[in-house]
């Protein structure tokens, strides 16, 4: 079986409200599998639901082969890593403490976690003193450490929910090297992010909007079928000419989106398009580029602009 996950028809529902709403989908061993979508779309929750942490309201969720039922929650638990979104350690404990707090949680022996401990704070290349204050460290160190704390048990899916929010950018290409390395290892990861630059590292990619999974694909295959018109990278030749540009915008693009100093843009339907880029030399150059997965997430998570 190559499957370490499947969730079928799962509803989480709060009241009255869906914050999941009839999601399906199966993430394969091995697999960097990337959980993308704005604040509020489920993922927090369908995460929690996965690490036998929430009760769904309705569905199946089966993890390496066991499928959830009332009871099995224990099971469930020793076989997944979970990094959550809000808290990763207690700020006034000590690194050693905080590993040896994960450890006793997870009812492991004390010569297992000795090595696993050694064997992961090498993983991360830390070198420093395991008895500093985790308040004290930097975010990126926090979080290589959180994530230690999350896999000293040697889980097969490990669910690591925003692990590089508000983290330096050298930090974050530190700690992604950390994820494909577990990949590589043969761990599934599951991930969510913000971070489009990111979300390229993962093999596929599942949009979340409003409770409903919209999309589920490779990054490549979801930005080549995304957008079925060419996509053009406006520069605008000056100041004059850019607000020109953006106070012209609903008429001449049906999609218009800033990227730095330049602009994403489609050529509206209604305009022939080798005349609106004849018409728009006086304002800017133009270049046919392929949609990035911003502009994917633009389109499928916040909608048409
Ligand atoms: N325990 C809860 N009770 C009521 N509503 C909740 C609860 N947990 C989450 N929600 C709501 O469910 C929606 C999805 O939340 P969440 O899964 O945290 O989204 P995300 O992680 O994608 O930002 C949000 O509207 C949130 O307010
Ligand atoms: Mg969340």
């Amino acid at each position: 079986m190559n499957k370490i996950a499947v969730v079928e028809n799962l509803n989480v529902i709060f009241g009255n409200f869906y914050a999941v709403k009839n999601v399906s989908f199966s993430v394969d061993k091995g697999e960097i599998f990337g959980f993308l979508g704005s604040n509020g779309a489920g993922k927090t929750t369908t995460i929690r639901v996965l690490c036998g942490l929430l009760p769904a309201t309705s569905g199946n969720v089966i993890i390496d082969g066991t499928k959830f039922t009332a009871g099995l929650e224990n099971i469930i638990k020793r076989k997944v890593g979970y990094m959550s979104q809000k808290f990763t350690l207690y700020d006034d404990l000590t690194i050693e403490e905080n590993l040896e707090f994960s450890a006793c949680l997870r009812d492991m022996d004390s010569s297992t976690y000795e090595d696993k401990k050694s064997q992961l704070l090498k993983f991360i290349d830390f070198k420093n003193d395991t008895n500093q204050i985790v308040g004290n460290l930097s975010g990126g160190i926090k979080q290589e450490i959180a994530l230690v704390t999350s896999i000293l048990h040697d889980p097969k899916i490990i669910f690591l929910d925003e692990p590089t929010a508000g983290v330096a950018p050298a930090m974050r290409d530190k700690f992604w090297n950390l994820i494909k390395k577990l990949s590589e290892s043969g761990k599934t990861i599951f991930v969510t992010t913000h971070y489009m630059d990111e979300a390229e590292n993962c093999h596929r990619i599942a949009l979340m909007r409003s409770g409903e999974l919209i999309a589920l694909d490779t990054p490549g295959n979801l930005k080549k079928t995304t957008y079925n018109k060419p996509m053009y990278l406006l520069t605008a030749h000056d100041a004059e000419s850019r607000k020109y540009l953006v106070d012209n915008s609903q008429d001449f693009f049906e999609m218009f989106a800033p990227y730095g100093l330049h602009y994403h843009a489609i050529i509206s339907e209604m305009l022939d398009e080798d005349q609106t880029l004849d018409n728009m030399k006086k304002y800017c150059t133009f270049q046919k580029i392929s949609p990035s997965l911003e502009d994917v997430f633009i389109k499928l998570v916040e909608g048409d602009r």
